[in-house]
């Protein structure tokens, strides 16, 4: 027996707003076939004036909350991931706090863009084995579609806005649970996936700049890398793996990621279709709809992988 965190529910939360691609087309240069064929993008929901990155994960983790059959205040961490919060401080994970009325809890923001989330879990998942708390959230939060320049065709069509949620309940288990995470970063790469602004430079907030093809190629080695790195961490052959949940960039990612690892089409959950890149929400949002619709069971060994702006990527396997 080991103690080890048990993902207990899941819970998210999409901008009433769907945009299609048609719509796009008669903002910017583009057409629905190149943005299908090249990315696999159909929609994305686009958060409106008062929908926040705060509002959407307090969302998210009021369903995470109510599925785990976990009240608000048994919990005792929230660890927000995101590249787009509220305020420049203090973390939306505080204001997420406030708004499920919890008194006192430990809370903060990790950033790592797109792999936010599997940062996120991994610094939970540590923090509940070395015994900080017994429950946590784990939110992964973005609204994007205010950081992108809606000029730059290359850009504006791939992202979309919203948050995915989970609760987490350290447990003495055998096997169940997060059984190994691994994540890295090789911050070279800055100029291949930024935005142009901060506070601490120009003072503002700036906008999405991305070389998406150089992007592209290394994502589909460092993902399938991180993979390996998780299965050897644990004895597991690919083969054993019922569900894949991939970060969603781009379709033509999670295909190439997935052959190199051997890995059946079928196995890999892709929600890229109708919620384009929603970066560190895109993890829990694809996991919150496989489980709901009850492709992942209880006892699946399942991955979840990442890789985004740093650049940063990561892995985490887990028996549900
Ligand atoms: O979440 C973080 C990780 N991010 C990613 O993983 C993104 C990875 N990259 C990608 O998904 C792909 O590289 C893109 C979808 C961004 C682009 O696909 P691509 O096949 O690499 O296309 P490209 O950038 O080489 O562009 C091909 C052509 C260009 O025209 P020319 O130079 O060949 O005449 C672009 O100007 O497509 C043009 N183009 C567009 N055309 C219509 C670029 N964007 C658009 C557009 N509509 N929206």
């Amino acid at each position: 027996m080991m103690r080890r965190s048990v993902i207990m529910g899941t819970g998210a939360a999409l901008p009433p707003r769907r945009v299609t691609n048609a719509e796009l087309a008669e903002r910017v240069d583009t057409t629905h076939e190149w943005i299908i064929e090249r990315t696999g993008i159909e929609a994305r929901h686009i958060a409106a004036d008062g929908e926040t990155t705060a509002t959407l994960a307090t969302e998210a983790a009021r369903k995470a909350l109510e599925a785990a059959g976990v009240s608000a205040d048994q919990i005792g961490l929230i660890v927000l991931a995101t590249a787009t919060p509220d305020q420049t401080f203090p973390a939306s994970a505080t204001i997420v706090q406030t708004a499920l009325g919890i008194d006192d809890c430990i809370a903060f923001d990790v950033a790592a863009v797109c792999t936010g989330f599997l940062y996120a879990l991994s610094v939970a998942d540590n923090m509940l084995k070395g015994g900080m708390a017994e429950h946590a959230l784990v939110i992964g939060s973005e609204t994007f579609s205010r950081i992108l320049d809606w000029e730059d065709r290359a850009t504006c069509v791939l992202f979309g806005d919203g948050a995915g949620a989970i609760v987490l309940k350290a447990e003495e288990t055998e096997d169940r649970g997060i059984l190994a995470t691994r994540l890295h970063a090789d911050g070279r790469h800055n100029q291949l996936l930024f935005v142009d602004g901060g506070v601490s430079t120009t003072g503002t907030v700036g906008k999405l700049r991305m070389k998406g093809k150089e992007v592209f190629r290394h994502a589909v080695v460092n993902l399938a890398a991180v993979l390996n790195e998780v299965l050897a961490a644990t004895g597991h052959d690919a083969s054993e793996i019922d569900w894949v949940v991939p970060h969603q960039a781009n379709k033509r990612i999670l295909d190439a990621t997935a052959k190199k690892l051997g890995l059946p089409p079928e196995k890999v959950v892709i929600t890229v279709d109708q919620h384009a890149n929603t970066s560190a929400a895109s993890v829990p949002l694809a996991l919150n709809v496989a489980v709901r619709d009850g492709r992942i069971r209880k006892g699946d060994l399942i991955v979840l992988e990442a890789m985004g702006g740093g650049f940063t990527w990561g892995a985490a396997i887990v028996r549900y």
